[in-house]
């Protein structure tokens, strides 16, 4: 049957790909309350769209960075793409360059960025976990250029894994034919069987737990998993180009709020001065414009990618980019806005807009 969403592609994921990398896709940390939070949170934000408005042509392209692209969704970092399907992030690059939009490589990938590069031109991004041995981050920095990646999104949640139960159970680590290409001359390319969760293991023994602010120096950096003002402040003030607004997709720390809850708070603190970026449970167009609604310059999806990806290849990653654009496109139309300047504020109306209307008695 045909699918024609960008949620039905997990339930196929979930019969093609062995249970332990299923679940390593599909989880969220502890009780996976944030996980369904991601979700949930969305359908508390509803319409107000404006009628009788010209909506024959409507523009959806937009800048990153000085980046020309042709929608506001981009692709989020997902780690070993090749679990997935054999071409892996090959597949990935080659969707986002059909689609006119940006790929964001892993850190954690399962082919290297001078293998991705590769594939073709693009406008790509390189997904940064900062490793105890800085040489190994320099070099991986240096790489990334070389292979005409365009900016560093640094992923500042993961001083520790978060504690996914699924991989424990399942004594998650990554398949003995698949490295992470990125470090495989650096003998840090291999995951080993641990008593828990390999990729926990993995995360303890190389990630560097002490990054802090004093770390961060002026690269061109986006600064991915900011939930607070406070932290976003923070981040202009190491000079970050802009900041992905991220819970990890849920897969870190467990309770804390959906990411399009955060997101209003995270945009008013950066008062323009550098964009503000989500992603988290982005499944459908109208997901798209909210976040734009409420302050968002694009949007990154995660797991889409990698469910579309097991299920059909390139072919299914593309189909998601066309749906989702389409769907957005949609919502545009039907709201009345033409360019993605036109989307304000006003187009939406929240949960927490009116918070005594909610307490009005029923009349
Ligand atoms: C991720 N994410 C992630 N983030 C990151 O900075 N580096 C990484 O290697 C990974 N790997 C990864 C693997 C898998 C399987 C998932 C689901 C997520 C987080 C990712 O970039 C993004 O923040 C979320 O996936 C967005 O939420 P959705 O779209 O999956 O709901």
């Amino acid at each position: 049957m045909e699918v024609t969403n960008v949620t039905e592609y997990e339930a196929i994921a979930k019969q093609k790909l062995p249970k332990m990398a299923f679940d390593y896709y599909a989880s969220g940390a502890e009780d996976e309350w944030t996980l369904a939070e991601n979700r949930n949170a969305f359908s508390r934000i509803l319409f107000r769209p404006r009628i009788l408005i010209d909506v024959s042509k409507i523009d959806m392209a937009t800048t990153v960075l000085g980046f020309k692209i042709s929608m506001p969704i981009m692709i989020a970092p997902t780690a070993f793409q090749k679990m997935a399907h054999p071409e892996g992030e090959y597949a990935t690059a080659r969707a986002a360059s059909a689609a006119g939009t940006i790929m964001t490589l892993s850190s954690w990938a399962t082919s290297s960025v001078e293998e991705v590069a590769s594939t073709g031109p693009g406008i790509r991004f390189f997904q940064l976990y900062v490793y105890k041995d800085r040489n190994v981050v320099a070099q991986l920095v240096r790489r990334a250029e070389r292979a005409g990646f365009k900016a560093i999104a640094l992923t500042v949640d993961t001083p520790k894994l978060g504690r996914r139960e699924a991989d424990i159970k399942n004594r998650f680590t990554l398949p003995p034919f698949l490295t992470l290409k990125n470090f495989e001359g650096l003998d840090l390319g291999k995951m080993d069987k641990a008593n828990d969760s390999g990729l926990a293991s993995y995360v303890a023994g190389q990630i560097d737990r002490t990054l802090s602010w004093k770390t961060i120096t002026k690269l061109p950096i986006l600064v991915k998993g900011v939930l607070t003002a406070e932290d976003a402040r923070l981040s202009i003030q190491a000079g970050a180009a802009g900041i992905i607004v991220s819970n990890h997709g849920a897969r870190q720390l467990d309770y804390v709020p959906a990411t399009i809850m955060a997101l209003e708070e995270v945009v008013k603190a950066a008062q323009g001065r550098v964009p503000v970026f989500l992603d988290g449970g982005v499944r459908r167009g109208t997901d798209v414009f909210k976040a734009l609604a409420l302050g968002a310059s694009g949007i990154f999806i995660g797991r889409p990618v990698v469910f579309s990806l097991a299920s059909e290849g390139e072919a299914g990653v593309r189909k998601v980019l066309q749906m989702l654009r389409e769907e957005f496109e949609l919502t545009m139309a039907l709201s009345g806005c033409r360019s993605l300047k036109e989307i304000t504020r006003d187009h939406i109306v929240t949960d927490w807009d009116h918070p005594r209307a909610r307490l009005a008695p029923k009349l």
